[in-house]
């Protein structure tokens, strides 16, 4: 590697002021930043509204008649196009709605909407008025809707009556009501957005009714480093993490994304078919391709059964996409439903420049059918919601390397990866360990945990002092490229879902029949991972298995939500253990997965080993 990419990777660490100062210039400032990184900070003295940068500049530079938006739903046969012109009187008026009932720079306000645009409109008005999203999947069960509550301690809420998935209605009004009653934080004032067919009897104030006499609210300028959101994600226990973003960092990073990554500039169409409420939604449904003047769709739907396995490829030719960015499940669903891509040919292609994918790893067989099937690039790109943007890339704008399947391809210009072994030394070229990147981190990375900066140093920083620790694990060949394996903690992707398996336990824990339980990730075709239980009963309980499964997939539906998928429980008569108690986790899971693993001393126990036979016969 010697061409563009060497270059920008090198300068991006050697001459980090210039090149992310010039970086900057793609950022329209109410305050330059004098420099780049100070104190430990992105564009310390720089001041900037993102929501002017993703809409108000365009409309002024006279592109105000460019689609901004489109709203494709599946679900209800519409489609929508909102103009930047459009778009920006939608926000600033919503923006309005916000100031008047009482959110001031720095408040939060949580967003709990399924894919519609209100989505967008919402936390664009937020970022107007210089407050912080925090958005909250719409997949969320009520308990976890209430700790990111309580965590946040929004002055608002913004939620829909409802959203549509596949043959059912999600009614988000009771999840909303029976949150508020779990949560210790103050109540938050709510504002509904009612859904075509879904019944908004609640007293709660209507978003319709509030544009009424609403005044457009003119930007604010922020500090660089002032929080632009809060996106909560899996940790290892229960406690879901709010990772803070930037403005100013944030806005940098993304706009150089577009170009250098997605080689997508104005006028051009991204389709991320993700959703909102995840890093990959916040970053390019939302920020990225609104910051570089592109168009963005909106999709409300699923890659098959809406109607059918053809969905994304009509999306594709209905709106001219560019660059289409999914989760590999998403194309796994389409090739189990469709494996001779018969459904392609009614579809027109052409526009179609690159195919994006993240979320988990991209299987050598699924990138195989892919490329094979759609005749363009697939690029695998790694990342996660602390980084906001891609760690590993192939930077399709600033120079296509060749791709290696199994490899989301070279570190992005900024992030210095490196592999370290268990006592922190680096590792050789080929050896597996844990993937770390240099601090600092680039622009639009988090900023830290909300109102806990004691487990951010915990998480992140204290296990390989002077490096960020990913938590996957991996290794990087000799040419450069990185290979990631999986997670080296107790985070599962569930169809491209980042989940707690602690957060099951505490549910699973949580029966009145179980004694002790853990929650493991195991290998599922369609969707990546799944997870699988393991419990330990009570002495004297006699429940059966049959029983207990069903009594505790309901109890994970209602406390976490379907999207977590929980349906396998095994009774087991012990979990394996450290002779601390500590249980092992990693060592259930290489049975499960038929690996090689280490035999833990406290194997002669006959109940440990019963336990792991039921656990290799299943
Ligand atoms: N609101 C409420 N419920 C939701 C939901 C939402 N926004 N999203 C998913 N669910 C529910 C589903 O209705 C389903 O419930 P069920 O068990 O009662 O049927 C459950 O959660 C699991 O849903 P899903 O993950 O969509 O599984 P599926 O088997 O219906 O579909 C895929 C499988 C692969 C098609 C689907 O998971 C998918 O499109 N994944 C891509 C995800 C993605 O793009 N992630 C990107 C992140 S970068
Ligand atoms: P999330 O924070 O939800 O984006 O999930 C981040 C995690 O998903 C990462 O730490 C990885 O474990 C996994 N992940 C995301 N993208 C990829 C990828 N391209 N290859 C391998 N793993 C990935």
């Amino acid at each position: 590697m010697s061409g563009e990419y060497r270059n920008a990777f090198d300068s991006s660490i050697s001459d980090r002021e210039g090149f992310w100062l010039e970086a900057a210039g793609g950022i329209d400032w109410t305050t330059p930043p004098t420099s780049a990184f100070t104190g430990g900070r992105w564009f310390a003295d720089g001041e900037l509204n993102t929501c002017v940068n993703a809409l108000d500049r365009h409309v002024d530079a006279g592109h105000g008649d460019r689609t901004a938006l489109i709203y494709d739903s599946a679900m209800l046969g519409t489609v929508r196009s909102f103009t930047y012109s459009d778009l920006l009187d939608e926000v600033a008026l919503f923006a309005g709605v916000l100031v008047k009932n009482g959110v001031n720079v720095g408040d939060r306000v949580v967003l709990y909407l399924p894919m519609i645009p209100e989505a967008v409109v919402a936390m664009l008005a937020c970022v107007r008025i210089g407050a912080v999203h925090s958005v909250v999947f719409g997949g969320f069960a009520a308990k976890e809707l209430a700790a990111r509550i309580d965590d946040a301690e929004p002055t608002l809420l913004v939620t829909a009556s409802g959203g549509f998935e596949p043959g059912k209605v999600i009614e988000y009004l009771p999840i909303v009501e029976k949150a508020l009653a779990l949560t210790r934080a103050p109540k938050p004032t709510v504002i509904v957005r009612a859904r075509e067919g879904i019944t908004n009897e609640h007293s709660w104030l209507d978003w319709d009714e509030q544009l009424v006499d609403a005044v457009a609210a003119e930007p604010v300028s922020v500090r660089a480093t002032d929080p632009l959101y809060i996106l909560y994600t899996s940790g290892t226990t229960g406690k879901p993490k709010g990772v803070v973003r930037d403005n100013g960092g944030h806005a940098v990073a993304l706009m150089w994304s577009m170009h250098n990554i997605y080689d997508v500039g104005e006028g051009q169409v991204m389709w991320t078919a993700s959703d909102v409420g995840w890093v990959v939604g916040h970053s390019y449904i939302v920020y990225g391709p609104l910051l570089a003047g592109a168009t963005t769709v909106l999709y409300e739907g699923k890659p098959v059964g809406t109607p059918d396995a053809g969905a994304f490829w009509r999306v594709i030719q209905d709106h001219g996409v560019r660059a289409l960015f999914t989760a590999p499940t998403a194309l796994r669903a389409i090739r189990k439903v469709d494996p001779h891509a018969s459904e392609l040919e009614k579809y027109d292609l052409s526009s179609l420049a690159t195919v994006f994918v993240a979320g988990e790893r991209l299987d050598p067989d699924t990138y195989e059918w892919v490329s094979r099937t759609l005749d363009r690039p697939v690029v695998d790109h790694w990342w996660q919601t602390e980084t906001g943007w891609a760690i590993c890339a192939n930077l399709r704008g600033l120079e296509p390397l060749p791709i290696k399947s199994g490899s989301p391809t070279v570190a992005v210009p900024g992030f210095q990866v490196g592999i370290l072994d268990a006592r922190g030394a680096e590792v050789d070229a080929g050896t597996e360990g844990n993937i770390v990147v240099k601090l600092p981190l680039p622009p639009g990375t988090l900023v830290g945990l909300w109102n806990d900066e004691d487990r951010f140093r915990r998480s992140y920083l204290d296990t390989f002092p002077g490096y960020y620790l990913t938590g996957d694990s991996g290794y990087i060949d000799a040419d450069g490229y990185v290979y990631v394996l999986g997670r080296s903690d107790d985070v599962i992707n569930v169809a491209g879902h980042r989940l707690s398996t602690g957060s099951m336990e505490a549910v699973v824990a949580s029966h009145p029949a179980v004694a002790e339980c853990a929650v493991i990730g195991i290998h599922d075709d369609l969707k990546g991972q799944r997870p699988s239980g393991y419990v330990v009963l009570k002495a004297g309980e006699t429940i059966s298995e049959d029983q207990l499964r069903t009594e505790l997939v309901a109890m994970v539906r209602d406390q976490i939500g379907a999207l977590a998928t929980f349906r396998d429980v095994t009774i087991v008569g012990a979990l394996p253990k450290t002779r601390s108690g500590k249980i092992l986790r990693k060592t259930m899971r290489q049975i499960v997965a038929g690996e090689e693993y280490g035999v833990p001393s406290t194997i002669e126990d006959p109940a440990v080993l019963d336990a792991l036979e039921k656990l290799l016969r299943r």
